[in-house]
């Protein structure tokens, strides 16, 4: 068993360690309060070849490992997990999507610009009623021959304004339950497609998460991917990846709190002494690092497990499930160390604590994670 990175991994790593510090931290908490989208940062991003990671370079894609890709999302979302969402859906759920299941037309239109970052692109699941039960779809994509009348709501859509390409989740033939669901590709400027307000969040504000409209929106056939009734295991084959990112983007927040904290706890005076030599400090740094490692170590394995070609839709749910509590429970022990300094904007633990919760709730919440890692041991 090799615990060593590559030379490639680390130096993936660390240039987007590198990013991270010189390109997401100087107005971190501007975009947070003022819900700014990285526009800017994205743009850059996608040039350092961040958005189309494990894209195969003949689609513009880095042609990277999913190790590498958990290595960027947890230096990203050290210091912006708004950022790092556009990151992850871009591509786990998205390019990954396309990668896999899309066709050669679809990859050369569509994934190309999504690789390189010349565009973004959203999910789209969720629904005002259907969140959790992903299968229980009301957004209908009426059959018409040579395509598909698309009308209905989504929710909570991440990239929601940003992007310009949509994967959008629909049912065709409802008397088929989940076989009935079809995915379809659908572009912004498509007549009757419409975005909501965003929605105002309490943590990766940076994000922009919108409610999407289709009133009679008309999608050639050629956009649908995979065969007719594929759109529901669609989904759950990109989320068990998505999984592995968020996981990944948990990761992030949870290191990056321990990090300020174990600075903060060295430099703090108190007693006499810095804070961290008190044990009621010490014992806390102990346990988050601690933490942090079984999380890391999840992540990893997930990562590993997708890059080997082997099952990992248990490995990823364990990998998410424990990285999002890791990151609420040290996220809140980081604002603890840091007394009435964590509880104000410029010592960046508060909006890593709001930012933590989230990872409990999107791309499955950790009831669906348990639910998941059930059924796998118990089938
Ligand atoms: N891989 C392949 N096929 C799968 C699968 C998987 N991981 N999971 C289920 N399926 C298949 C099943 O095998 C079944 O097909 P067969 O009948 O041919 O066997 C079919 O799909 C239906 O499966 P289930 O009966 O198990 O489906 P279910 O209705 O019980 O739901 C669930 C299962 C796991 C709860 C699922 O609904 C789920 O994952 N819910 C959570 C949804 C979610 O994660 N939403 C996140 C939104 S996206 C987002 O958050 C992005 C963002 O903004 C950052």
């Amino acid at each position: 068993m090799m615990f060593e990175l590559t030379e490639e991994q680390k130096m993936v790593r660390d240039a987007a360690r590198d990013f991270a510090q010189t390109e997401l931290k100087p107005g971190v908490i501007d975009r947070d309060e003022n819900q700014l989208f990285p526009a800017e940062q994205i743009k850059k991003l996608g040039e350092l070849g961040f958005l189309g990671m494990m894209v195969d370079p003949q689609y513009n894609g880095s042609g990277l490992d999913t190790v590498s890709y958990v290595l960027v999302m947890e230096e990203l979302s050290k210091i912006d997990a708004s950022a790092s969402v556009v990151v992850s859906v871009n591509n786990s759920l998205v390019c990954y999507g396309l990668q896999t299941y899309g066709t050669a037309e679809q990859k050369e239109k569509y994934l190309k610009p999504l690789a390189a970052g010349e565009v973004i692109g959203a999910f789209c699941l969720s629904e005002p009623e259907a969140g959790s039960d992903a299968s229980s779809q009301h957004t209908t994509a009426e059959d018409k021959g040579d395509h598909y009348l698309l009308n209905g709501t989504k929710n909570w859509i991440t990239n929601g304004s940003s992007a310009s390409v949509y994967l959008v989740i629909a049912q065709t033939h409802p008397e088929r339950g989940s076989k009935g669901i079809n995915v379809l590709i659908v572009e912004k400027d498509m007549p009757g497609f419409t975005i909501g307000p965003k929605e105002n969040k309490m943590g990766i504000r940076g994000s922009d998460t919108h409610s999407l409209h289709f009133d009679n929106v008309i999608v050639p056939k050629e956009n649908r991917i995979g065969d007719d009734g594929f759109g529901f295991k669609f989904a759950m084959k990109t989320l068990e990846g998505g999984r592995i990112g968020i996981a990944a983007q948990a990761l992030g927040i949870a290191s990056g709190a321990y990090e300020l904290a174990l600075q903060y706890a060295k430099e703090r005076i108190a007693f006499g002494k810095p804070i961290a030599s008190l044990q009621a400090i010490s014992f806390k740094l102990a346990d988050m690092a601690m933490e942090i490692e079984a999380a890391r170590l999840l992540c990893l394995k997930a990562a590993w497990l997708k890059d080997q070609g082997q099952p990992y839709t248990e490995a990823a749910s364990m990998a998410k499930l424990k990285a999002s509590e890791v990151a609420m429970k040290v996220t809140v022990d980081a604002v603890q160390i840091h007394g009435g300094y964590g509880y104000v904007k410029e010592y960046h633990v508060e909006r890593l604590m709001r930012d933590a919760k989230i990872t409990q709730i999107y791309e499955g919440t950790s009831e669906i994670q348990r639910l998941v890692i059930a059924r796998e041991i118990l089938k």
